[in-house]
């Protein structure tokens, strides 16, 4: 399938909301369909327009898969719900970690990913729901990328030769799929979203797990949740495009209490970016990096080192995964 990109200066927003509310109903005819939500400002534009076409013929799911950020299930089920949109918390968290046990390449944990989130989650969501369509917020830059091979982006399926509805059981739609994300920001927006969301930092898909080197363990992942927790405060007020802590694999030699600590290593980075395909790092305060370093150390157990990442993309990548 050809993708023509629909570029932000030939973008009509409330048109776009109309001619894909009419494209999902045509699609999914009386049938239901169902859609994951995860909060990002793609999910949710897609969770709205599901939402405009199909009422209560759309289920939407937010899929605890153990990879989110602090209260994440319960505050965007609560947003939502707000809108009068329903939202159902699955708990997969267990299915997610046993995929990924003892997974270390980087590839092969979104491959792991891909895997129980389409089929076994989804596969037997659909099932029991008896949807024939699944609604998904892939974006040009998600396809761009793992077409040109740099990442795989957890949500390209057809684009690499993936049929689907024989493999999973369901068709997908991706009413997003021609627009990068300051467009589908314009979207969600015209949608009624929140500013909360349409402003929102992209988080991908993969969730804290693009951000975990080495093997993801429930425990690895809850220092990087927490050490987010403290980037996401200290940085939310500088603008940028995206901010991260990262958890590596490494050890150092640190010291806590006058005693040797071989402690964990979190890396912080903060981009920014137009269209996340290329990124330069932003000149942080010195006062701010400063503050990262003592609140990470003191907040995070176990972590005895904080650095901040001054590389450009190319021919870093945004994320570590
Ligand atoms: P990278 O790390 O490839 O990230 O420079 C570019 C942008 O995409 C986000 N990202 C993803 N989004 N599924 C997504 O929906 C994914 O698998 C995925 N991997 C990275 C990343 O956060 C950044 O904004």
């Amino acid at each position: 399938m050809k993708i023509t990109e629909i570029e932000i200066a030939d973008l009509r927003p409330g048109k776009f909301v109309s001619q894909k509310v009419a494209e999902i109903s045509a699609a999914v005819g009386t049938g239901l369909a169902v859609n994951a939500l995860s909060g990002g400002v793609d999910s949710s534009a897609v969770t709205m327009l599901g939402h405009k076409a199909l009422g209560d013929r759309l289920k939407s799911y937010f899929i605890d898969n153990g990879l989110m950020r602090e209260g994440e299930p319960q505050r965007i089920r609560t947003l939502f719900e707000q809108m009068g949109v329903p939202i159902e918390i699955i708990d997969a968290k267990q299915k997610f970690f046993t995929a990924l046990k003892g997974i270390t390449d980087p590839e092969a944990k979104r491959e792991a990913i891909t895997q129980a989130f389409y089929q076994d989650v989804f596969g037997s969501l659909v099932k029991e729901s008896g949807a024939r369509h699944l609604l998904q917020g892939t974006n040009y830059t998600d396809v761009e990328e793992t077409v040109a091979g740099i990442k795989r982006q957890h949500n390209i399926l057809e684009q690499l030769g993936i049929n689907t509805e024989e493999t999973y059981g369901y068709k997908v739609i991706e009413p997003l799929i021609q627009l990068r994300k300051s467009g589908i920001r314009k979207v969600a927006k015209a949608l009624g979203l929140p500013e909360e969301i349409y402003t929102r930092p992209p988080f991908p898909g993969p969730a804290l797990a693009a951000r975990v080197i080495g093997e993801l363990t429930p425990e690895r992942v809850e220092t990087v949740r927490e050490a987010t927790t403290v980037v996401e405060e200290e940085l939310c007020s500088m603008s940028a495009f995206q901010y991260l802590a990262i958890l590596h694999e490494d050890r150092v030699t640190g010291i806590r209490n006058g005693k040797r600590d071989y402690g964990l290593q979190i890396e912080v980075r903060c981009w920014n970016s137009k269209d996340a395909i290329t990124g330069s790092p932003t000149r942080l305060p010195y006062e701010t990096l400063d503050k990262l370093a003592q609140r990470i150390t003191t907040e995070v157990p176990g972590v005895v080192s904080v650095t901040y990442n001054i590389t450009k993309k190319p021919p870093s990548t945004i994320e570590a995964i």
